[in-house]
């Protein structure tokens, strides 16, 4: 029997290094309007996911794939693929 799909989270990081320039939280806003119509795919923003590059990182769970500074359409492409 096959497993229904998990639902996909986006853990955007708007810790210190990631959102030095209000990057971090642009995308996070970006990324919650795109998800208003997106059935299975959640948002929630993180301090810090110990990942620095110094671009806003976001972690797909439960895949854990990381992206850093990901184009935000793209993104909900990807997450509801997963
Ligand atoms: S401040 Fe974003 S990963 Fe560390």
């Amino acid at each position: 029997m096959r497993e229904p799909p998990q639902d996909c989270r986006l853990l955007v990081c708007v810790g210190p290094r990631c959102d030095a320039q209000g990057r971090g939280s642009a995308l996070l806003a970006r990324l919650r309007a795109l998800l208003e119509d997106a059935a299975g795919v959640s948002c929630q923003s993180r301090d810090c996911l110990r990942l620095c590059t110094g671009e806003p990182v976001v972690r797909l769970e439960p895949s854990g794939d990381v992206l850093a500074n990901p184009d935000p359409e793209e993104l909900m492409r990807l997450a509801r693929r997963l």
